[in-house]
C-alpha cells in the first residue's frame, strides 16, 4: 500500500532522515520506533506533505505522492494524527469531528461516523458542544484519532499517541488501535512506548539518528541483544 524509497529529510544543515526505505502492506500495523530525535516525526511529516523530502520517493497505491499537496494525500486515503494531538482547542468536540470529514460529501455517512465515535467514547458525547480544549489529555487524544478517522483513511499514521498519558489511558488507546487493525485499517504507528507498540505490530522498523537500524518482526527485536535498550530505552 505504501512504499518509501531512499527518503531523506533535511532542515538546513540538519539531516533528520537519511536514505530511509520502508513499506506498509495492506492491513498491516507497522511500528516505527526510536529514541528522541531519531527522525520519526520527520518521516511522518514527509509522508503527510508537511515537509518536502530532500530526496527519495513516497508511493501510495502505485502513485508517487512525494510532492502532492496534503489535501490530495488525504483524498488518496492517507491521514495522520500528528504528535501532540493538535485538536482545535477553541472549537467544540462536534466541530473538530466535522473538520476531519472536510473532504467528504456524504453527509449521512459523516453523521453515522460521528455517532460511532460518540458511542465508542462516551465522554465525547457528554462534551459534544464544549470547547475541545477543556478535555483531558487522554480525551483529546481520543478526539484527535477519531477526527483523523473521519476522513475514512485506508492508511492511518499515528505519531506518539501515548505521549504524556497515564498508563491506564495508554492501554485504552492501544486497545482502540488494536480494534482498528482488526477492522482492517492499515496503520503506521510511531511510538516511544515500545512495549505497547509491539503488542499489535506485524513488523517493526527502528531508527536512530535518522538512519534505519532494524527491520523485522517484533520477535526479532527481542532477540537482537541489547537493541531495545540501545535504541529505544527499555
Ligand atoms: N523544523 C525543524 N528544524 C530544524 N531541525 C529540526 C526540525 N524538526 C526536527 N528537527 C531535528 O531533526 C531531528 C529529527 O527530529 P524528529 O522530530 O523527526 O525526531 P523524532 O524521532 O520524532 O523525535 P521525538 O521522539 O522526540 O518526537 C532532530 O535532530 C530534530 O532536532
Ligand atoms: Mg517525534
Amino acid at each position: 500500500m505504501l512504499k518509501v524509497e531512499n527518503l531523506s529529510v533535511r532542515y538546513g544543515a540538519v539531516a533528520a532522515v537519511r536514505d530511509l526505505s520502508l513499506s506498509v502492506g495492506q492491513g498491516e500495523l507497522i511500528a516505527l520506533l526510536g529514541p528522541n530525535g531519531a527522525g520519526k516525526s520527520s518521516t511522518i511529516n514527509a509522508l503527510t506533505g508537511l515537509v518536502t523530502p530532500a530526496a527519495g520517493r513516497i508511493v501510495l497505491d502505485g502513485v508517487d505522492i512525494s510532492r502532492s499537496r496534503t489535501e490530495d494525500r488525504i483524498r488518496g486515503g492517507l491521514t495522520s494524527t500528528p504528535e501532540g494531538r493538535h485538536i482545535f482547542a477553541n472549537l467544540t468536540v462536534a466541530e473538530n469531528l466535522r473538520l476531519g470529514a472536510a473532504i467528504r460529501r456524504d453527509a449521512k455517512g459523516v453523521r453515522q461516523d460521528i455517532d460511532r465515535f460518540l458511542a465508542l467514547f462516551p465522554v465525547l458525547s457528554e462534551r459534544y458542544s464544549q470547547a475541545a480544549g477543556t478535555l483531558s489529555g487522554g480525551e483529546q487524544q481520543m478526539l484527535a484519532i477519531s477526527r483523523s478517522l473521519m476522513s475514512r483513511p485506508k492508511l492511518l499514521l499515528l505519531d506518539e499517541p501515548s505521549l504524556g498519558l497515564a498508563p491506564k489511558i495508554v492501554i485504552q488507546i492501544f486497545d482502540f488501535i488494536g480494534q482498528l487493525k482488526a477492522e482492517g485499517l492499515t496503520l503506521l504507528l510511531v511510538e516511544q512506548n515500545a512495549r505497547q507498540a509491539l503488542r499489535f505490530a506485524d513488523r517493526v522498523y527502528v531508527m536512530s539518528s535518522g538512519t534505519l537500524r532494524f527491520d523485522g518482526p517484533p520477535t526479532g527485536l527481542a532477540d537482537e541483544h541489547g537493541l531495545l535498550n540501545l535504541y529505544i530505552g527499555g
